[in-house]
């Protein structure tokens, strides 16, 4: 039988936003944490450059606040960015106090962390932990959660829907979040979880691409579900592709740090030459989409599967201690970094866009917050900065934890919450429908609405994504739900949404590159690409009966 659970804090997503928010809030209130798998399965574990923060004394506030402008142009958000750098040599301190072990250099004063560098930063600035930042920070975070006496794990559980006021028929007040349905997927019951707060942390949607850098999990649930509960998203069609994936059959999914570019790593062609300093004069520590946008001409141009990343100058103890990770991931498919360029290709990495938040976190409806890569701060404008995303999950996963917290105590009214209904659906015969549509949305997304758009191919994009919405909104309204199916519900609807954000704009800007409007259209202000969605095909669309 289906159950009931209740908390005050529902976060689902156990990355570094969720996590931080959870062990800050802790003290206070009861907090469920909620996975799709084992924790550790979103893109914060496998994380590896670091963390961007100022904590040396000749870089200051200003060149961060500039450098992340710089990146993300004229829609990055000046109030948030100053937030967000403000609060990180707090937050690396907190991470610190915690136990991350960040790396560290010992001098005659004493033990100081080291900082790397990466595309876009003008000083040394990334606190890691060698090149596996992401593993430290979350094996840490969930270590003190673990052990938290008000934090509940429910892993194996995936958030189906956000329940509402509004979709719950009450008329009083404010649309307002109460719960979410979440499927048990060991018992495949959806269960009801009420709670006073939710936060979405559930990342970002790098997924709906062929080629991505990202685990599994990352299918946008987050800005599906916040978008079907009837918030806005902001910015959709500025998905970062990092320029450099390990290349090999057999590796997948696996990033060659921009971290080894910042320690002097060269991009070769085939023949062995160096490209970069044809595109821009910062050569391979431009801006992430300069880089991969150049990859991805010369890669078309001379009909290459793939480009080379050289690190083997440097010696072999120097890449052995700052890259243990790569070093032996390369090994295992047999390149040695240290003595040969490791075959890299561009994949997709980043969700710029998202659900849009305040600084606290605050979603468009009452008592849903977003947080982490699921969110639209603003601090990324048009391009992110590379290591300001694990920097904006603690930064906003605090600044959401307070805002919660001077709100946790005061009386509110406690709603009925009807039960998910399954009476009307029956077992699927036919799954093959799923894994084609997953395989058909990814590669068309990845031909189609890639590093390089046309109108033409927006147009197309969106007519194959239409046609598969109707088809799996029909899946989905007879059959009982899935894990697979929900995940491509919701990467059909988030493609759906960054090609409506693509045809929106009609110029190229940071992440978004068009053929037909290949320049930036500064005649007019920069605007975000905020969208709205239509209340009345929410409602047409919740699986529930009163
Ligand atoms: P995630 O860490 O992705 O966690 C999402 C969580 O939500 C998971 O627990 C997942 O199970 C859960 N979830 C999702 N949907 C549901 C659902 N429907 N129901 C239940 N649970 C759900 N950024 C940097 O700043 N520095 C770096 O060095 C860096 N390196 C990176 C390297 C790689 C390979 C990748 C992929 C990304 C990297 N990034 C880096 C980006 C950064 O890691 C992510 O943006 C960040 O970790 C996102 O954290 P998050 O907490 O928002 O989400
Ligand atoms: C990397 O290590 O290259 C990833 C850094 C980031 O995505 O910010």
């Amino acid at each position: 039988m289906p159950s009931t659970y209740q908390h005050d804090v529902l976060i689902i997503g156990g990355g570094a936003a969720g996590l931080s928010l959870a062990l800050r809030i802790a003290d206070q209130c009861s907090v469920a944490i909620v996975s799709k798998g084992p924790s550790k399965d979103g893109s914060t574990y496998f994380a590896q450059g670091g963390v961007s923060a100022v904590l040396s004394e000749q870089d200051s506030f200003k060149s961060h606040i500039e450098d992340t402008i710089n990146v993300g142009g004229s829609l990055a958000d000046k109030e948030t960015i100053k937030f967000t750098v403000e609060h990180g040599p707090e937050n690396i301190r907190w991470m610190q106090e915690l136990g991350v072990p960040f790396s560290s250099d010992i001098f005659k004063s004493g033990k100081q962390l080291h900082l790397t560098r990466e595309g876009g930063h003008s000083h040394r600035r990334v606190v890691h932990a060698a090149d596996a930042t992401g593993k430290a920070m979350s094996d840490t975070l969930e270590n003190h959660a673990r052990h938290h006496n008000n934090i509940t794990f429910y892993e194996h559980h995936l958030a189906v829907d956000l329940i509402t006021t509004e979709k719950q028929g009450y008329t009083d007040g404010d649309n307002s979040c109460i719960g979410a349905y979440i499927l048990d997927k060991d018992s495949n019951h959806v269960e009801t979880f009420k709670a006073r707060f939710v936060v979405l942390a559930t990342g970002g949607a790098s997924k709906v691409y062929l080629y991505t850098s990202n685990p599994d999990g990352s299918t946008g649930d987050g800005i599906a579900m916040a978008w079907r509960a009837g918030c806005s998203v902001s910015n959709m069609e500025f998905n970062q592709f990092h320029p450099t994936c390990l290349y090999h059959p057999e590796a997948k999914s696996f990033l060659i740090s921009e971290a080894v570019r910042g320690e002097g790593g060269k991009l070769l062609l085939p023949d062995g030459q160096q490209f970069m300093h044809k595109f821009d004069e910062r050569g391979e520590l431009a801006p992430r989409d300069i880089v991969a946008r150049a990859i991805d001409h010369e890669m078309k141009r001379l009909g290459a599967s793939c480009v080379y990343l050289d690190i083997s100058h440097r010696s072999p103890a120097f890449i052995a201690s700052h890259f243990p990770t790569i070093h032996e991931r390369c090994l295992q498919y047999g390149i040695d970094i240290t003595k040969e360029p490791i075959p890299v290709v561009p994949a997709a990495h980043y969700t710029c866009g998202g659900v849009n938040t305040d600084l606290n976190g605050r979603t468009d409806i009452s008592n849903l917050y977003a947080i982490g890569e699921t969110a639209h701060t603003g601090l990324h404008g048009s391009n992110r900065l590379a290591s300001n995303s694990l920097l904006e999950c603690l930064v906003f996963a605090q600044s959401a934890a307070q805002d919660i917290s001077s709100d946790i105590k005061k009386p509110y009214q406690q709603r009925t919450i009807s039960n998910w209904d399954e009476s009307r659906v029956t077992d699927s015969d036919e799954d093959v429908v799923i894994s084609h549509n997953w395989d058909e949305l990814r590669r068309f997304m990845w031909d189609y609405v890639g590093i390089v758009r046309t109108n033409k191919r927006l147009e197309r994009a969106m007519h194959r994504a239409s046609l598969l919405q109707q088809e799996i909104d029909e899946y989905y309204s007879n059959f009982r739900i899935s894990n697979d199916l929900i995940e491509l519900r919701n990467l059909t609807l988030v493609a759906e949404l960054i090609i409506r954000s693509a045809m929106l704009r009609k110029e190229s800007r940071g992440l978004h590159f068009s053929l037909d409007y290949p320049v930036a259209n500064e005649s007019s202000i920069a605007k975000n690409t905020v969208l709205k969605p239509h209340h009345k095909s929410i409602k047409e669309k919740v699986k529930i009966i009163k």
